[in-house]
């Protein structure tokens, strides 16, 4: 190739410096990732990444998909494509139990001996001097999101979630940001079907819930539920921004193979470049596999990863090939659970914190204790009749747990423990924020005061949350300093904010001041549903705020509406249509709403584009238990797309049930009021109409 410049010539072959600058990335990232042993520092691998990018920009037509380049993101999907498996992607039986352990390895070792035919009792296979050489692999079972991962030749072309094991969505694009997933392979099999896990460690997620506190956005309950939230983003930068990471924890379709044990075919993937899980041992007995589990759960929280069990498999392949799969799990494997973990520290004291809504849960403040690897000296009580139940004192020493989730909870109190010095939890009389008397309705304990200053603080953070008015900035440290400045008593007076205000504040820069009033100004065009479920009125939430909007075009319609017109909408009973009546009529409703009319907020319905056809349109339908390849929130939004109505409880409105695994009462009751009952394949299969 030449360039021919204004009065020079020189030769430049941009495609070879493409090249070579892609293949020292991805030295550089092999190093980095695989041999743990850089050979660039970040400014000189920055600066060649820097130089690639725009090379590419230049040379579009020398485009390649596993370019280093991808790892920052590219530009967002329209959605994600389904695929077919290669081979189905199983799950794992899981227990908890020593004895269940004892018995799968006992059936193993009958299914290898069952060729022979010898009928043998359980329990007397190992003193059998025939006992087959049995080895079984455990390594760490990583809580995170499975996925295939398929290279041809060499290059990675696929990444599909498990979706129902025989279809998964093609992730690609995002898999692609993962530093330590190799884009490219040098030596592979001609296809290399991987299947893993790609999970966030826990300083990614612990990082990723500061940014979002300190941006008033709601936290990830875990990191597994981080690591699913960002693979649905249609954006890669997401992906790219939140450095996920992949361990390989088995094989797909391998053009040849990688050997004859899991064991052999870890080393040939390590090898290969791709990262394996953990640390992994063999092991030949239920005996063994027990003591090691014990270890791998005293070593757990040192991984800086999430893991929930540990994951035991027969080692050898030609074994695996010979127990087979049932339907849904291989019988060759079994994934040991690890109880939540509790932890016994002594109870100083209860706070009574006050919501939205105005109730007043407590919360325990503890000595500080290790649980699941993070310190922890707050812990949920739950409410009051909770504590009277399980009677929990001041100072009694109580067990807390973490039970996949992020705030711990108080068990019980240690009764053994006690002294006698203990003092009981008394229900607070007062609100602790304004000191209006309170209201207990069963276990729950009110203040209803409207102007309490902590209920405005919440009601605000919910306001500017991520689902409501999407106010980037406005987390819950600045709505405290607004509120506590008088600067904010109700929720338009957001829109009465300027920069010089806000400069007072402590701690508010120029730049932060007017991201913050642009943030503000543009939450303006949000529209009705929005503004809606961010008000805090009782019984209006997320779905129900969506359901007026679908219903009234604005804010005039609602407020001249019956509560009978309310009751007519689905999902809406006669209490909620009551409470919602009296919100606007007679609880200060209707001048929230004008007011925040008065300030440019726009109490519009945006109306969905229809980009399809709506075959649902008559429909109603509730969506109940555990679909198998779409998530709740996903499913609700293709009905919607499709013209339903997505409702939470049946009645005699719901025209379909759509039931997945666990589905309980909403299924029965279906069947009962004799409302069809369809599946997620009914779903798919109306997704799949074309377009008009
Ligand atoms: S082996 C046939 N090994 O846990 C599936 N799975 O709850 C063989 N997982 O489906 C999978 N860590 O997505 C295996 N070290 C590990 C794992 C692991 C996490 C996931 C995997 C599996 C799920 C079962």
């Amino acid at each position: 190739m030449s360039n021919s410049g204004a009065g020079y010539d020189f030769p430049v072959d941009v495609e070879a410096k493409i090249t070579e600058l892609r293949t020292k990335i991805r030295e550089a990232d092999h190093a980095y990732y695989v041999e743990a042993n850089p050979v660039l520092g970040d400014a000189a691998y920055d600066r060649l990444l820097a130089e690639l990018v725009d090379l590419e920009r230049q040379h579009p037509e020398l485009f390649d998909p596993n370019s280093p380049t991808v790892r920052v993101g590219g530009a967002p999907l329209d959605g994600f494509a389904s695929q077919l498996h290669a081979r189905p992607m199983l799950s794992l039986d899981n227990t908890y139990k020593h004895d269940d352990l004892k018995e799968w390895f006992d059936r193993i070792l009958k299914g290898m001996v069952s060729d022979s035919s010898t009928e043998l009792e359980p329990g007397s296979l190992f003193a059998d001097e025939n006992v087959p050489n049995l080895h079984v692999a455990l390594e760490p079972k990583v809580d995170g999101v499975a996925v295939s991962l398929r290279w041809e030749q060499g290059s990675l072309v696929l990444a599909l979630t498990r979706g129902d094991g025989t279809r998964g969505d093609d992730i690609v694009q995002q898999v692609r940001t993962i530093r330590n997933v190799p884009l490219v392979l040098s030596s592979a099999p001609e296809i290399l079907e991987v299947r893993g896990e790609i999970f966030m460690d826990d300083a990614s997620f612990s990082r990723l819930n500061e940014n979002r506190e300190s941006s008033g956005l709601p936290l990830f309950a875990n990191a597994r539920n981080a690591t699913a939230g960002t693979l649905k983003s249609l954006d890669p930068t997401v992906a790219a921004e939140r450095q996920l990471r992949f361990v390989a924890h088995g094989l797909g379709e391998v053009s040849g193979g990688l050997g004859s044990s899991w064991t052999q075919a870890r080393s040939r993937l390590e090898a290969l470049g791709i990262p394996v899980n953990g640390p992994s041992v063999l092991v030949q007995s239920a005996a063994d596999a027990i003591n090691e589990i014990d270890r791998f759960d005293q070593l757990r929280h040192s991984l800086g990863y999430p893991t929930d069990g540990v994951v035991l498999r027969v080692d050898d392949f030609a074994t695996q090939d010979h127990l087979g799969v049932t339907s849904r799990s291989p019988r060759w494997a079994i994934a040991w659970k690890f109880a939540a973990e509790q932890a016994p520290t002594k109870l100083l004291d209860v706070e009574w914190q006050v919501g939205k809504g105005g109730t007043l849960t407590p919360r325990a403040i503890m000595e500080p204790v290790c649980l699941a690897g993070t310190t922890v000296q707050h812990a949920s009580l739950h409410n009051i009749e909770e504590i009277e139940r399980k009677d929990i004192r001041i100072g009694d020493i109580v067990l807390v747990e973490k039970a996949g989730e992020i705030i711990p909870q108080v068990v019980k109190p240690v009764l053994a423990e006690r002294s006698g010095q203990e003092r009981p939890i008394v229900a607070p009389e007062i609100c602790p924020s304004c000191g209006h008397s309170l209201v207990r309705v069963g276990p729950k304990i009110y203040c209803i005061n409207t102007s309490c200053p902590a209920q405005i603080r919440e009601k605000l953070s919910w306001f500017a949350g991520r689902d409501q008015m999407d106010i980037s900035g406005l987390g819950e440290k600045l709505v405290s300093q607004l509120v506590d400045a008088g600067l904010v008593k109700t929720f338009a007076d957001l829109w009465r904010l300027d920069e010089k205000s806000l400069l007072k504040l402590e701690k508010v820069r120029e730049k932060s001041a007017s991201a913050l009033v642009e943030a503000i100004h543009r939450a303006r065009g949000q529209g009705l549903a929005r503004v809606l479920s961010g008000l805090g009125i009782p019984q209006v939430g997320v779905v129900a705020a969506r359901t007026l909007a679908e219903h009234f075009d604005d804010h005039h319609q609602l407020l001249t509406a019956t509560a009978a017109e309310f009751e007519a909408l689905p999902d809406f009973g006669e209490i909620t249509a009551q409470l919602l009546w009296r919100w606007l009529h007679q609880q200060g409703g209707e001048s929230v709403l004008l007011d925040l009319s008065s300030v440019g907020v726009q109490l519009r319905s945006i109306r969905a584009e229809v980009s399809r056809s709506q075959p649902l349109v008559d429909c109603v339908v509730v969506v109940t238990g555990t679909l198998p390849t779409l998530g709740r929130k996903e499913a609700e939004a293709h009905l919607r797309e499709l013209g339903a109505a997505v409702t939470g409880s049946v009645s005699a409105k719901t025209t379909h049930v759509l039931a997945g695994e666990k589905a309980g009462s909403k299924l029965e009751k279906a069947q009962n009021l004799g409302i069809q009952v369809v599946d997620e394949t009914w779903l798919l299969a109306c997704l799949e109409q074309p377009k008009t």
